[in-house]
């Protein structure tokens, strides 16, 4: 079946820049089409067929897909379980297709930000425990979360097995009393991922995590317009931001 697509779409699909900036590159005459400068950055053209380069190097078409979802409490950040719904059963069939699978974990009850894609070597990028990719989440923890808890998560806790956190910044949003007990909003940046870590580092100081969100990975920031269980095709921005994160980090 051949395919036909944009040549714009094509080349930002592919994380060679914006729509925009592609269309410039276009008129400086950077992109070429069986070896003919492209006039038109609405081009149609066959990737399958076509041999398209960028500033002299051919682009390998990969179909490509990147979803940002709002991860619902009870799935779990797996693409088949045998008993356990999981996100990719949150899917559209359609979306599917191209087999995209979660970029790291976030536990059954946690909520919020969880990249799902095809491309093995971004996700790759990602997770690595030595590009320290910043995650941020905010919780509902049960106790007086205060300024001692800022400068020991500052310092770095240490967990039930030993391991030793990084530096973590912590930032107290609100406290409020119910019923006898102290609750606090929080919001905690880390930059690694162990199992259960943001629990676990509450549980270092002595308070229990009752509710927790992701609200950023890297560069890119959960839509607070997609409702918890919905999802959506990353922007073309969202893509080039987290490959310039790639690089600058690499
Ligand atoms: N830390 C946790 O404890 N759980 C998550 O799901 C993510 C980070």
């Amino acid at each position: 079946m051949s395919k036909r697509i944009r040549i714009d779409k094509l080349l930002a699909h592919m994380g060679l820049g914006t729509r925009s900036e592609i269309k410039k590159a276009v008129k400086q005459g950077k992109v070429t089409v069986d070896g003919k400068p492209v006039k038109d950055s609405g081009l149609i053209v066959d990737p399958d067929q076509a041999q398209v380069a960028y500033d002299g190097e051919i682009v390998v078409y990969r179909d490509v897909v990147y979803l940002m979802l709002n991860k619902p409490q009870g799935v779990i950040s797996a693409t088949e379980d045998g008993r356990e719904r999981t996100v990719i059963d949150l899917l559209e069939p359609e979306d599917r297709l191209l087999e995209p699978f979660p970029v790291g974990r976030l536990d059954k009850d946690t909520v919020g930000l969880l990249l799902l894609t095809n491309d093995g070597q971004l996700a790759h990028e990602l997770l690595s425990p030595r590009k320290h990719v910043a995650k941020t989440y905010e919780a509902l923890v049960q106790g007086d979360v205060g300024e001692t808890d800022v400068q020991a998560f500052a310092a770095g806790v240490t967990l039930d097995d030993g391991y030793a956190a990084m530096p973590a910044e912590l930032h107290i949003v609100n406290r409020e009393q119910k019923e006898g007990m102290v609750y606090s909003s929080i919001s905690l940046t880390i930059m690694e991922g162990k199992f259960h870590q943001v629990k676990r580092m509450f549980e270092a100081v002595g308070k229990k995590v009752i509710a927790l969100k992701r609200v950023s990975m890297g560069p890119l920031r959960l839509d607070e317009t997609l409702a918890e269980g919905a999802y959506r095709e990353l922007t073309e921005e969202e893509v080039a931001l987290l490959r310039g994160h790639r690089q600058t980090n690499g």
